[in-house]
């Protein structure tokens, strides 16, 4: 009898903390897209840049393209917490008047504002992390207006890193994730640790979008080592976990990394760069120095139909239908019984792409979509060029140089 109480009490326990509410939901129906000061600007960021970056949103029109949150990752901290008070302490040079006035101008553009810290006792930067204090940190966010949280996973343990324990990430997570709740304010709960627990497996109650890999590099496909870490170029980021489009949709997204655009590679990878995060359904994160963001990365990271393949309601991410010969052709099932189809040329010269749609029925079993080309036919519009390409009735063609793309929206004819 006694043994049956117990069972009881712990049953009813156990039932109460899986219902304690975790994560802010509805916060992403779509997947977020803002700018982050990370992959320019490393730890060297300021109120200055954060007030410029909030200022150019509104005059190049990214505002207006749905550009959001103003986000500053690693390097915003003093050394120390407080003392007294084991605050959070913002750096006095980089933040004279605080993270709360940063905010408070963000905000006053219409815009969110974002910051960053990591799960462990250290941030990758080596500042103050959040481990110990998730519910002080929390609160302290909500009262400066934070509305995104990106956290890391650095300094959680592991006998690389010379620690005797090992932080279990779920819970890490989870707790983090409460303190946000329990601090009252809504936040996008970004995590980045990395995929390295297979976030996309238990994360979805906890945040609203989880990284998938270690950081992007400045490439197409490279893997630049550093010891214990490496970066991946973005074809490596995509090909890293094949089957995990399953986990993704409004509210928990697959996040493949802040975009590289605009940064250095050529214009038809960092055309094939941005709409490979458009068909990815990941959120759309600029990490470009966005003052000096020449025309051509303007258009395109302003692109509305490509935005609009992956700001897509229904939040399907799309997946690899064809691989061969240096050719690959990426498929994702959009609202209203319409497409995007995205041919990537991924050879180091030119490539004509002849495409009889007839010829290859598409079935996408994930969500029971499929096109059945006796009875039915598409338009054709080209995201990139802005053109209409006719019908389904004929075979697309092309010739794509070097690593380029081309996207392609199909809708129903009736
Ligand atoms: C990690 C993250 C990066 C960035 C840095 C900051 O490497 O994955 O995105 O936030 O830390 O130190």
């Amino acid at each position: 009898m006694k043994t049956k109480h117990i069972l009881a009490a712990t049953l009813v326990a156990c039932a109460t903390l899986n219902s304690v509410a975790q994560k802010f939901e509805g916060l992403a129906p779509t997947p977020p897209m803002g700018w982050n000061s990370w992959n320019t600007f490393a730890c060297d960021i300021s109120e200055k840049t954060v007030k410029e970056t909030a200022d150019l949103f509104i005059k190049l029109g990214l505002k207006d393209a749905g550009y959001e949150y103003v986000v500053i990752d690693d390097g915003w901290m003093e050394m120390e917490r407080d003392p007294e008070t084991l605050l959070l302490v913002p750096n006095k040079v980089k933040f004279p008047n605080g993270i709360k006035s940063v905010a408070d101008y963000v905000h006053s553009k219409g815009l969110k504002f974002g910051i960053y810290n990591c799960a462990g006792i250290y941030t990758c930067g080596g500042y103050p992390g959040t481990r110990g204090f998730e519910f002080i940190d929390a609160k302290q966010y909500a009262e400066w207006g934070v509305d995104f949280l990106k956290f890391d996973w650095c300094s959680t343990g592991g006998e690389n890193g010379g620690y005797a324990y090992q932080q279990d990430a779920k819970a890490s997570y989870t707790i983090m994730s409460q303190a946000i709740r329990k601090a009252g304010r809504p936040m996008i709960f970004n995590l980045c640790e990395w995929g390295n627990n297979n976030p996309w497996e238990w994360a979805a109650p906890v945040g609203h979008s989880w990284r998938v890999s270690g950081d992007i590099a400045l490439c197409w496909d490279c893997e630049l080592n550093y010891g214990n870490w490496a970066s991946l170029g973005f074809w490596q980021i995509i090909r890293k976990h094949p089957d995990i489009r399953k986990y993704s949709g409004p509210d928990h997204w697959n996040d493949y990394d802040m975009l590289e655009v605009g940064r250095g590679m050529t214009a038809a990878e960092d055309r094939t760069h941005f709409s490979m995060w458009c068909m990815l359904a990941s959120p759309l994160i600029l990490g470009n120095d966005i003052s000096k963001m020449n025309k051509e990365t303007l258009e395109l990271v302003t692109n509305k139909e490509l935005i609009a393949v992956n700001q897509d309601k229904l939040g399907i991410q799309g997946y690899r239908f064809i691989n061969e010969d240096g050719f690959e052709l990426w498929v994702k099932p959009l609202s209203n019984d319409e497409w995007a189809f995205a041919f990537v040329n991924m050879t180091e010269g030119d490539l004509k792409i002849s495409y009889d749609w007839a010829r290859h029925y598409v079935k996408d079993g994930l969500v029971s979509r499929e096109i059945n080309w006796n009875n039915s036919k598409f338009s054709v519009r080209d995201c990139i060029d802005h053109k209409d390409l006719g019908d389904t009735s004929k075979k697309f063609e092309k010739t794509l140089t070097r690593h380029d793309i081309v996207v392609l929206r199909l809708a129903p004819k009736k």
